[in-house]
């Protein structure tokens, strides 16, 4: 009987450290929580899926360290994106919807930090993180608020950055 119970307890702390390791690779300084609505078309580890949803892991936080790139992401993550873009020699002409009224500027916040700070493989020390203040002050300045308005602002910052955008 006491050998039996020495296996379950066994058992149960195999377990127990496995699920730790396991939540200690995405469970790190941000919340999935405001990730959830994105990772339905960009999956939950941010992949994507090859010409229907662009990759956004590890791509966000490269676009984040560009000038714009932060007025970007608050833009797509606000108003949407349409128009064709091209991700590793892949076209997408799909169209991201907004979420104005759906996400407030805290939730586009936790959203993007979530995308920017554990989505990413490479070290984000050199990376602010984003705050609602931010957030706010970048969607009062934008003045194309749609879809087609953030595919002109992305052909923009293409053009500008070359091959440095991901
Ligand atoms: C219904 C599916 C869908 C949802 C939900 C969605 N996206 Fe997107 N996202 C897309 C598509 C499609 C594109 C590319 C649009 C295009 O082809 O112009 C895109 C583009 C992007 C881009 C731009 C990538 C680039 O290369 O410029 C970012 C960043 C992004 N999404 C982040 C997010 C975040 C963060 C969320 C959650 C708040 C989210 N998306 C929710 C479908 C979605």
């Amino acid at each position: 009987m006491k050998r039996f119970l020495w296996i379950v307890v066994a058992g149960w702390l195999a377990i127990s450290i496995g699920r730790l390791s396991v939540a200690d690779e995405s469970s790190g300084e941000y919340s999935a929580d405001a990730f959830a609505t994105c990772s339905a078309c960009h999956l939950p580890d941010g992949a994507g899926v090859p010409g229907a949803f662009p990759p956004i892991r590890n791509r966000a936080a490269t676009i984040a360290g560009l000038e714009g790139g932060r007025d970007y992401l608050i833009t797509v993550v606000t108003y949407g994106l349409m128009g064709t873009i091209k991700v590793d020699g892949m076209q997408y002409f799909g169209v991201m919807a907004g979420n104005t009224g759906a996400m407030s500027a805290d939730d586009i916040a936790a959203a993007l930090n979530y995308v920017v700070f554990e989505l990413n493989d490479a070290d984000s020390s050199g990376i602010e993180p984003f705050a609602a203040e931010e957030v706010e002050k970048v969607q009062a300045g934008i003045t194309q608020k749609s879809p087609a308005g953030a595919g002109q602002l992305r052909s923009e910052l293409v053009s500008k950055h070359g091959d440095k955008w991901p």
